[in-house]
């Protein structure tokens, strides 16, 4: 009878009680968490060690279980994506359990594996011209840096990797190529290296070499596909820094790998934007839309979503003719802070009639922890911090080339025309 008793105690304690770090807790870390949460890397403290995870249990449990830690955004029903970063419930609630019941080290064990080194990058370097110098602390800033290519020839760029110079300042960035000049006289015009743009870098891109945030390597472009540099053109970085409370240096680089062949496919970008926006103070739901029918038919590589800081839910649909509308990308907690380029798992095939569709919603009230302004003010499309935008990418191949390209070319030019007028 006693040992019925014991068992029946120990049964019902288990799974609360018996989670420790040493067998538990530093899997579920290893795994999730300390990419991120270690020296020299972009997270606030480390977590690789059982004194660092200890002081900071709670915390991980609270930014475990709401699902803000580790950060990625897209949620069901979304398409399946590379680098999803996600727990399981089961982890969530080892990782709450542990810090509920006082945060217990466990037997030690041997040091838990640390993820696998990433491969190198590409040799071909770009680097920032000098290193830029941060203050301690102060808003997060956005700045824009010029690099000269010097390339005689375009090249096609298969993979690139963005290398952060110093990670516990760069958020994340985006870079551009400009013909134009029009980047080196912003350069020229700012004290120091470099150029305050929020938003946009502040010219028309002659092309986009995608964005990095933390947690991405080397992104492969979509297999025959390619990026042109340009002859002559200058690279643009465009980081998002933030402050560690000292003063901090950075330079970043991209590294990038040419394709031995030019590309054999053309990667386009469908926009589903809109700058009908016009939110007024207080307002907490505010909605924006726009959609394109496909003319022709084509693979969808990947989705890159853009919105400031008052929107809050992002949305993206496919309606395939006669059929139901499928969703590509939901997101529910929009945070500025964590744009991603959303790589599909399997590339999508989608029939020409097919409804593509986008949703931005914003709340401009106070009950809007991320909006910028207090009191709420008056929100109108626009590049800058306190301005919003409304944005879904598709990138996508046609699937025939020869016959169908111009036509998917011709739609889109049809649809910007159509935008302007609107407005
Ligand atoms: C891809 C990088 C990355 C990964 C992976 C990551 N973090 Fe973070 N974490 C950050 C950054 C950056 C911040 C600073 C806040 C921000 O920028 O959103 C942060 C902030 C935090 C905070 C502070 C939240 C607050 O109160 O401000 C906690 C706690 C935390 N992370 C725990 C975790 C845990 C636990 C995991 C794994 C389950 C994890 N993080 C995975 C990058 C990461």
């Amino acid at each position: 009878m006693k040992i019925f008793w014991l068992s029946l105690l120990l049964a019902k304690s288990l799974p609360s009680s018996a989670a420790t770090y040493s067998r538990d807790v530093a899997p579920i870390l290893d795994r999730h968490c300390v990419q991120c949460h270690r020296a020299g890397e972009v997270g606030p403290f480390p977590l690789d060690t059982y004194e660092a995870a200890r002081k900071h249990a709670r915390q991980i449990a609270l930014a475990a279980s709401t699902r803000f830690m580790p950060p990625f955004k897209p949620v069901p029903p979304s398409l399946t994506f590379h680098r999803e970063r996600r727990m399981s419930s089961i982890e969530i609630r080892t990782l709450q359990a542990w810090a509920s019941t006082g945060a217990p080290r466990g037997i030690k064990t041997s040091i838990p594996s640390r993820p696998a080194a990433p491969p190198p990058p590409p040799s071909e370097t770009w680097r920032m011209l000098s290193p830029y110098d941060l203050p301690a602390d102060g808003p997060d800033q956005y700045r824009c840096f010029v690099i000269p290519t010097q390339l005689k020839d375009a090249r096609y760029i298969d993979a690139f990797e963005f290398l952060p110079g110093n990670r516990r300042v760069v958020h994340h960035a985006l870079m551009f190529f400009d013909l134009s000049g029009a980047a080196r006289k912003l350069d020229a015009e700012s004290d120091g290296p470099g150029y305050p743009c929020f938003g946009t870098p502040g010219f028309l891109p002659t092309s986009s070499l995608g964005g990095w945030s933390p947690g991405n390597g080397l992104l492969q472009m979509p297999p025959g596909t390619a990026i042109k540099a340009p002859a002559g053109a200058d690279l643009v970085f465009q980081i998002h820094y933030h402050f560690t409370g000292k003063p901090e240096s950075d330079t970043s680089a991209v590294a990038v790998r040419y394709s031995e062949k030019p590309p054999q496919k053309k990667l386009l970008d469908i926009p589903l934007t809109s700058k009908a926006i016009d939110i007024p103070a207080g307002q907490s739901r505010y909605e924006v839309t726009d959609y394109f029918e496909l003319p022709v038919d084509i693979t969808l590589w990947q989705i890159i979503p853009h919105a400031h800081f008052i929107a809050r839910e992002v949305r993206a649909w496919a309606t395939p003719p006669g059929g139901l509308r499928k969703p590509l990308l939901t997101i529910t907690d929009w945070d500025f802070n964590w744009q991603d380029i959303y790589q599909l798992k399997t590339p999508l095939h989608l029939k020409a009639g097919t409804l593509l569709e986008m949703q931005v919603r914003y709340d401009n009230s106070d009950a809007n922890a991320r909006n910028p302004n207090r009191p709420p003010q008056r929100v109108l499309w626009g590049p800058g911090t306190t301005d919003e935008m409304a944005g879904v990418h598709f990138n996508v191949t046609v699937d025939n080339e020869a016959r169908d390209l111009e036509d998917l070319t011709h739609s889109l030019w049809g649809k910007m025309i159509r935008a302007i007028r609107q407005r």
